[in-house]
């Protein structure tokens, strides 16, 4: 039985810092594994300029722990104003990385996302030109769409027009929860990739909702029965290019999370790591983690691996904190429902 594991350094392909006290507080938990990470502009205004993304990669820089390398990956938030000559420069001075798209309403801070593709064609054509890749929450947002439903609906509505319309465009299909996305992404050609989350390869909907509600397995889009678990954990494990790791690490405090209506995302940042390892080796597939967390990611984006490793050492119980401290109160971390055993060291 293996017991020891060495990886090259781990990247996240799609993160959540948040800004101010909370960036303070989770920031740590990334930066201490991972050597850089897509980090998502839906803070509150979004960062939709490039003066915005700059400002916002200063803060994160200024505000990681001394000595870390860790490198913010920075993103633009499209909305259907965004100016196509201001991201142009952004991308040519490699301020950014990718570029988001939130249909309006899909998410957490998502107001300002797209109501109309239309509207961005001329911006995503520009994108195609340059090979600037498009990150998608791939979620509709009709109300009358059933909410297990609206991955699909969004492959077969928008997504897959979009690309017919544009195939030349670079596209992430992010944080993907069904079976149907898996095999979108897979007979989808080289133009396009899929994150998967951690939380997505442990839980189904049952985790959320059987036996009472549980508000800290619940996020968007919200995780589906098994058969998709089954699917996205047979894609991760796989070792298939087109899919990598984004772990949607999303921290909420708790007093926003445990309410009449409690705020979407799971905050996985302190234990992703150790849960990988634990589910990797139950698929009997440990040898293609490093292609999941550390290789296809960079060959998609078109950006060096990264030299320095981590080590995965199997021991005994990891004891990681149940809640991380922030000024404005604590932030609940994952909990897988197993024990983790996988310990990691830089
Ligand atoms: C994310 C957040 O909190 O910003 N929430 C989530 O449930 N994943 C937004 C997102 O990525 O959808
Ligand atoms: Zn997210």
């Amino acid at each position: 039985m293996q017991q020891r594991l060495t990886l090259r350094r781990p990247d996240d392909w799609h993160l959540h810092l948040r800004d101010g006290e909370m960036m303070k507080a989770v920031l740590p938990e990334t930066a201490r594994h991972f050597a850089r990470a897509i980090i998502m502009p839906n803070l509150v205004p979004p960062v939709v300029t490039g003066a915005d993304a700059a400002g916002y990669r200063d803060r994160i820089l200024w505000a990681k722990p001394k000595g870390s390398k860790f490198q913010p990956l920075m993103t633009l938030y499209l909305t259907e104003t965004t100016d196509v000559r201001d991201l142009r420069a952004a991308a040519e001075i490699g301020l950014i990385t990718a570029v988001k798209l939130y249909p309006a309403g899909a998410t957490t801070n998502s107001a300002s996302g797209v109501r109309d593709i239309t509207k961005v064609m001329r911006v995503l054509e520009n994108m195609a030109q340059i090979g600037l890749p498009l990150c998608v929450h791939g979620e509709v947002t009709d109300p009358e769409v059933d909410i297990f439903d609206r991955e699909a609906v969004f492959i077969e509505t928008v997504l897959g027009p979009l690309r017919q319309k544009l195939p030349e465009l670079r596209v992430v299909m992010e944080h993907i929860t069904t079976k149907d996305g898996i095999d979108y992404v897979k007979g989808g050609g080289d133009t396009i990739a899929g994150t998967i989350t951690t939380h997505h390869l442990v839980i189904n909907r049952n985790h959320i909702l059987a036996g009472g509600i549980r508000p800290h397995y619940y996020c968007l889009p919200v995780a589906k029965r098994e058969t998709h678990r089954l699917a996205l954990r047979a894609a991760a494990t796989s070792g298939d290019p087109s899919f990598f790791l984004g772990t949607d690490s999303a921290p909420h405090l708790d007093s926003a999370k445990l309410q009449p209506c409690g705020c979407a995302g799971c905050f996985t940042a302190t234990n992703t790591l150790s849960i990988l390892a634990h589910v990797f080796e139950q698929e009997s597939a440990l040898e293609r983690l490093e292609a999941f967390t550390s290789l296809n990611g960079p060959a998609f984006y078109r950006l060096p691996v990264n030299e320095d490793t981590i080590t995965l050492t199997k021991g005994t119980a990891v004891q990681h904190p149940a809640q991380i401290d922030t000024a404005d109160g604590p932030v609940t971390v994952f909990d897988p429902g197993f024990a983790l055993l996988w310990h990691v060291s830089a």
